[in-house]
């Protein structure tokens, strides 16, 4: 796929088929995403494949409580509030697979994870597949437990945890504002 396609084209896709996605598929994402830069070439990656659904399942239950009863009041709009404490809301929006990049705790771990994930999100576009990040996950993913779910070593930080799956609808408009910026001469 073109390059402005792809980076054009991408969508949080939030509706999946049940239909597995296949292991060539997803080695092909890991491996689009460590062609990201990363500093010092430090290459600090590390990657949790999840395809099991009923720990998928007790993960969204974990931090969807664990965000409740974490999150400063005000801190998030109402209806997210009301939405986490759904019990029929899966934040993984039953996606048959969660990848979720750590990166090495150190001065860029956060930058070194997030640029892994973009070319990982526009590489699964690429082939067809539909991504989102799940923030609702993160705050849960760093706790012991987290990490413990996630088998992650303990000098990793789990950055960001991806959903993929073949996407159940082509994915709607999501329209830009026009960036804030000024130019200096
Ligand atoms: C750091 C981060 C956290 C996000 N967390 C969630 C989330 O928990 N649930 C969700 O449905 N989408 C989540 N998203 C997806 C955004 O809502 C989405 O990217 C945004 O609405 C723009 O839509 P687009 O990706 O289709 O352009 C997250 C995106 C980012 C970058």
């Amino acid at each position: 796929m073109d390059l402005t396609e792809a980076i054009y084209g991408r969508r949080a896709t939030r509706a999946y088929t049940a239909a597995p996605v296949s292991k060539d598929l997803l080695e092909n994402v890991i491996d689009a995403a460590i062609q990201a830069p990363s500093a010092v070439n430090e290459q600090p990656w590390d990657f949790t494949i999840i395809q099991n659904t009923s720990l998928l399942d007790r993960i969204s239950a974990a931090a969807k409580a664990h965000m409740i009863e974490t999150m400063p009041s005000g801190s998030f709009p109402e209806h997210l509030h009301e939405t986490l404490g759904s019990p029929d809301f899966h934040i993984f929006y039953h996606a048959p697979v969660l990848i979720t990049i750590s990166a090495r705790a150190g001065a860029w771990a956060i930058e070194n994870a997030t640029l892994a994930a973009e070319n990982l999100m526009l590489a699964a576009h690429g082939q067809g597949l539909g991504s989102c990040w799940i923030g609702f996950a993160q705050r849960w993913l760093e706790t012991a437990d987290g990490k413990h779910a996630l088998g992650v070593p303990d000098d990793f930080v789990p950055v960001a945890p991806i959903i993929i799956g073949h996407p159940a609808a082509p994915a709607g408009l999501v329209p830009r504002q026009p960036p804030q910026s000024r130019w200096i001469d």
